[in-house]
């Protein structure tokens, strides 16, 4: 028997983008995106799950303090993400159709390196771009 196990904390931010491919004409990037390629942007409340996998440390019974894996988001993404334009603001978003696919995959790679030690990895990225859109990234 392991001592696995997997904890998760949940955020929010809200943010501005449109999808919209450069190689393509107005009226494809329409036909494909819908109304995510309003050319005058639109809005997500993004609901966001990350969740870390590793065992509970002998002094502290954690296997993540929750306080410090919340500090971590909110200093490494949502200070960057939450009421921003995600095409325009966001530094490691530039160049990237701003999918919720491309977002999660973004986020996971801004917190991978930061929640790894020996006894504990990042898991899963879940984001929400509405209550029922819903991506996961495994790394
Ligand atoms: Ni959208």
């Amino acid at each position: 028997m392991s001592n696995t196990v997997f904890v998760t904390r949940r955020e929010h931010f809200n943010a501005a983008h449109k999808l919209w491919n450069p190689k393509w004409d107005a009226e494809t990037n329409a036909k494909v995106f819908g109304k995510c390629a309003n050319p005058n942007w639109h809005g997500h409340n993004y609901t966001l799950f990350v969740t870390v996998k590793g065992e509970p440390d002998a002094d502290t019974g954690y296997c993540i303090d929750l306080k410090f894996l919340s500090d971590l988001i909110e200093e490494r993404v949502l200070s960057l993400l939450d009421h921003k334009n995600l095409n325009i603001d966001v530094d490691f978003l530039q160049g990237k159709l701003t999918s919720a696919e491309n977002v999660a995959i973004a986020i996971w790679h801004r917190l991978a390196d930061a929640v790894k030690n020996e006894q504990r990895e990042l898991y899963c990225v879940k984001l929400y771009e509405t209550e029922n859109n819903i991506v996961e990234y495994f790394g």
